[in-house]
């Protein structure tokens, strides 16, 4: 049966071909058809009501369309087993017809152009082949989830030019393991949800032509194939930071013709595959200097037709593979040094704008200069603005020297004397900076470290020679200050009185870290823009104390603990200081420590040496913050120095020392017997009362003398019992004087107390006349020291018959008390000046 019906076939095929359009005569196609060699039969444009009912049954593509359709009677299809595609558009139809037996059998069915206003799950739902469905150009208005059953496998979906203002949230989800095209172009579409399509083969998704107004974050997320998105024509004014997130195959983003305003890095996260990017018409004036930080592989860049003023140097650095670029009709007027940094072998377009100067090195990276000669010669710079200075005087060789002058269509517009004449005719040298109607920046505006909460004021001077109306602007990290308070004027320069200069100051009031930030200003006049350095702007806080170091009093042997941290910005160091110098007695006997993390200052085991006043310090570039503590040791009265029992001959001199310690420093009073010292007037005191000196001691001084010490601490008590003889230690050397009549002064000179680190020179002299002349004969010019001065008082002394006799007491320090024991004698300084009489 088989072969048989093929060779049927094949013959029937070249009578068909000769048949032509001719009324078909006999079975082989329907009237008012067509049928060709390839089993096409076409019924179009035959003002049909009706399905023929004589097609032939070999019929694989009908074309119905351009006829007066309204129903389909499926039963006319249903002698058509082979029927695949099926062309219904330009009909009546005002619903998806339903093709019964002919249903499964449909893989391409064209329904565009009708009246047709739902998609109804049930005329869908036994087309199980159906690969295109055209449904462009109805009535549709809305999509819903339940319009495509499951289980279909259409590829492509054709449903613009309808009414659709309504999609609901994963409409489409039940195509998702087929649809790969989806058209979506002229429609209502006003928004768009948040991933609104979850179709893992889509390549292509057309949505222009709609009335989108805002892309979200993840609108097209669940689309991972989709390597074309076209959005161009609807009224987009913004894209929301992540607005193509998960569209890493993307290659081609069409957003012409909508209404942006800046480009950013963060509306194009994550399309890392992008090689085409269409942003002509828009109204974008800004491009972020990292705004194509996300796609570098980018080849073709559209930006014609926007509001650009300037290329940032380097703003397109990061467009490594950038071929075509496109800026022709912006408001270009100068064209920055580097501003073509990074890119090579550029296809370069900078038709229509207003461009004034080009910077020497402008072009600087644009090697491959071949492609930019592709591009010039279509005369792709034309002005009649350029302002021909000085600066602009390499331009026309540079030009010419390439051979591209004939890309370039430029007149001056500046100097008069070359206004209107082409930058090639100009002559070299009268390209001259002479006069400088362009402002050219005189001040810039400085960085500056503000502490927060001052108010901060950055100037910038222009000067130019031309009248024309100046304007003034100042932005922060390249956004315009549109809000801020700036104050401008103009004066005329001294030293050229046909130039005027022009200052514009931006004050910042009570400035916050949101200040922080590059500012820089922009002068404009007819002839161009200065845009001065950026100056930065850092906001300091002066350093605060959150711990601020308290009085402390402790007593000796215990540690002492002070605590001081500050904040502010940059954050402050910390330092310490006693008594306004950096001496620590408590360092250098390591007994102090300071937690670099914990705020806190540490001295072990105090003594009275580290009292004082600590300061703590906190500074930062902001400024410094002092904090002071004093620290007060306490110490029970108590004695340097045993005191000793002393025996004094008759008329001799004895002093007593107590030498008392402690903090506060004790009061020292003197009792005999336990009774109040009776004072005559050969009773002396040292300042503080240490040192007790009886002179001319007589037999009623004996007796038990009794030192007392007392701080707020408490009281203490020394004793020293005082004999006297009445034999003079010369005596022993076989002197027979007894008991002299002292005749002497007592010069006390006490300078200092013992506290300072001086010298306190006690000078006794006194003179014996007897004794003296005894002595003398056996001890002239010996060294004698005197029983009754301390040890440690003690000076090398020469007797003789008028004898002075000077005690020196040093004390370099309470902690270093001299005295202990004879051998300190040693390094004392000689003594005051002795007389021998
Ligand atoms: C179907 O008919 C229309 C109208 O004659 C024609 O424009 C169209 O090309 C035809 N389509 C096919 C696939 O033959
Ligand atoms: C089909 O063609 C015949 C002439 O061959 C014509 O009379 C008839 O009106 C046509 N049918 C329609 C539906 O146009
Ligand atoms: C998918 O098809 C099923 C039935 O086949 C239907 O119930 C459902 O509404 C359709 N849509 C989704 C999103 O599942
Ligand atoms: C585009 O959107 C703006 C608001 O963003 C609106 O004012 C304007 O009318 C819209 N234009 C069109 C053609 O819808
Ligand atoms: C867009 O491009 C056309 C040229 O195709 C131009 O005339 C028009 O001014 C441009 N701008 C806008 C906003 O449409
Ligand atoms: C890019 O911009 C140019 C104008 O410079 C325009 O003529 C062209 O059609 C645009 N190309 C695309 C693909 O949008
Ligand atoms: C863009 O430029 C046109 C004309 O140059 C101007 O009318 C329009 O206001 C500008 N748009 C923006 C957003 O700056
Ligand atoms: C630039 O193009 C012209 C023809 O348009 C050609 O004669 C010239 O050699 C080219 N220059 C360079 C440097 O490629
Ligand atoms: C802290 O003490 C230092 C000297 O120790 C003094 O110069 C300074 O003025 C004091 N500061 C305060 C805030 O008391």
């Amino acid at each position: 049966m088989g072969p048989l019906s093929y060779c049927v076939f094949y013959l029937i095929l070249p009578l068909e071909l000769c048949a032509g359009r001719a009324p078909a005569s006999g079975a082989s196609c329907a009237a008012n058809c067509s049928c060709s060699a390839s089993s096409v039969v076409d019924c179009s444009g035959a003002g049909l009501t009706d399905i023929p009912r004589d097609l032939p049954a070999h019929t694989v593509s009908l074309n119905l369309s351009h006829n007066k359709l309204r129903t389909v009677d499926a039963s006319a299809l249903a002698t058509l087993p082979n029927l695949r595609e099926l062309r219904l558009g330009y009909n009546e139809l005002t619903s998806v017809p339903s093709l019964g037996a002919a249903s499964p059998n449909i893989a391409s069915l064209y329904l565009h152009h009708n009246k047709i206003q739902s998609i109804e799950f049930k005329q869908l739902k036994d087309l199980s082949s159906l690969e295109t469905l055209d449904l462009s150009n109805n009535e549709i208005s809305e999509v819903r989830v339940s319009c495509f059953p499951a289980g279909l496998r259409i590829k492509d979906l054709y449903l613009a030019s309808n009414k659709i203002s309504y999609l609901e949230m994963g409409a489409f989800n039940n195509l998702s393991s087929s649809l790969q095209i989806l058209r979506l172009s002229r429609n209502r579409l006003t928004h768009l949800p948040v991933k609104a399509f979850q179709l893992p083969r889509l390549t292509q998704l057309e949505l222009n032509r709609n009335r989108l107004r805002l892309i979200e974050g993840l609108t097209f997320q669940g689309l991972g194939t989709l390597e074309v998105l076209k959005l161009q024509r609807n009224n987009i004014s913004k894209l929301t930071d992540g607005a193509f997130w998960g569209l890493a195959k993307m290659k081609a983003l069409h957003l012409d013709y909508n209404s942006l305003t800046e480009v950013n890095s963060g509306s194009l996260y994550g399309l890392s595959s992008l090689l085409q990017l269409f942003l002509s018409n828009n109204s974008i004036s800004h491009i972020k200097p990292d705004g194509w930080r996300f796609c570098p592989g980018l080849r073709e860049l559209n930006l014609s037709y926007n509001n650009l003023t300037r290329l940032e140097e380097g703003s397109l650095a990061v467009l490594g593979d950038l071929q075509t670029l496109r800026l022709g009709h912006n408001s270009i007027n100068h064209i920055v040094e580097g501003a073509f940094r990074g890119l090579r072998g550029l296809r370069l377009t900078l038709f229509g704008n207003k461009i004034k100067s080009v910077a020497k090195k402008a072009f600087s990276g644009l090697e491959a200069l071949e492609h930019l000669n592709r591009s010039i010669p279509c005369r792709r710079i034309q002005s009649d603005s350029f302002l021909c200075d000085c600066q602009l005087r390499w331009f026309p060789e540079w030009l010419v020297a390439r051979g591209l002058q004939s890309g370039v269509e430029a007149a001056c517009a500046h100097p008069e004397a070359l206004k209107g004449t082409s930058i090639f005719q100009a002559q070299p040298e009268n390209f001259v900076c002479d006069d400088l109607p362009k402002p050219q920046i005189t001040v810039q505006p400085e960085t500056t470290v503000a502490v927060l909460g001052k108010d901060v004021r950055l100037s910038c001077t222009a000067a130019s020679s031309s009248s024309s109306p100046m304007t003034f602007a100042w932005r922060k990290d390249q956004e315009l200050l549109r809000e801020a308070e700036v104050e401008n004027f103009a004066h005329v320069r001294a030293r050229d009185g046909d130039v005027m200069e022009y200052t514009t100051i931006l004050h910042l009031r009570h400035v916050t870290f949101a200040h922080e930030g590059r500012y820089q200003c922009i002068i404009t006049n007819h002839f161009g823009s200065s845009y001065s350095s950026k100056a930065r702007l850092t906001v300091h806080v002066l350093p605060w104390f959150v711990k601020t170091p308290r009085d402390i009093t402790v007593r000796t042997g215990t540690p002492a603990r002070l605590e001081c941290a500050a904040k502010g910005h940059p954050a402050p160091e910390i330092a310490w200081q006693k008594d306004g110098g950096t001496d620590f007695p408590a360092a250098r006997e390591r007994r102090m420590h300071v937690m670099p993390d914990d705020d806190v200052f540490f001295i072990m085991g105090v003594k009275p040496e580290d009292m004082g006043v600590y300061s703590c310090t906190a500074q930062n570039t902001a400024g410094t913050a002092t904090a002071n503590a004093t620290l007060t040791v306490l110490e029970t009265p108590h004695l340097a120095q045993e005191l000793e029992d002393r025996s004094v001959a008759v008329g001799e001199t004895v002093a007593l020392q107590c030498k008392a310690l402690g903090s506060p420093p004790p009061r020292v009073t003197w009792l005999k017997e336990e009774e109040p010292l009776r004072l005559t007037e050969r009773h002396h005191f040292t300042p503080g009362n240490q040192l007790l000196v009886i002179r001319a001691a007589e037999p009623e001084d004996a007796g038990r003398y009794t030192c007392v010490m007392s701080n707020t601490l408490g009281t203490e008590r020394a004793h020293s019992q005082l004999t006297v003889r009445h034999s003079a230690p010369c005596s022993t050397h076989g002197s027979r004087a007894d008991s002299a009549v002292a005749v002497g002064v007592i010069v006390i000179a006490v300078v200092t107390s013992i506290v300072v680190t001086s010298l306190v020179w006690v000078c006794i002299i006194y003179q014996t006349r007897k004794k003296s002349e005894e002595c003398s004969v056996t001890n002239t010019d010996e060294t004698i020291v005197p029983p009754d001065v301390p040890s440690y008082l003690s000076s090398q002394g020469t007797l003789s018959d008028r004898q002075d006799v000077c005690i020196r007491v040093e004390s370099n320090n309470r902690s270093h008390p001299n005295g202990h024991g004879k051998s300190n004698t040693s390094h004392l300084p000689p003594p005051c000046s002795f007389s021998k009489s």
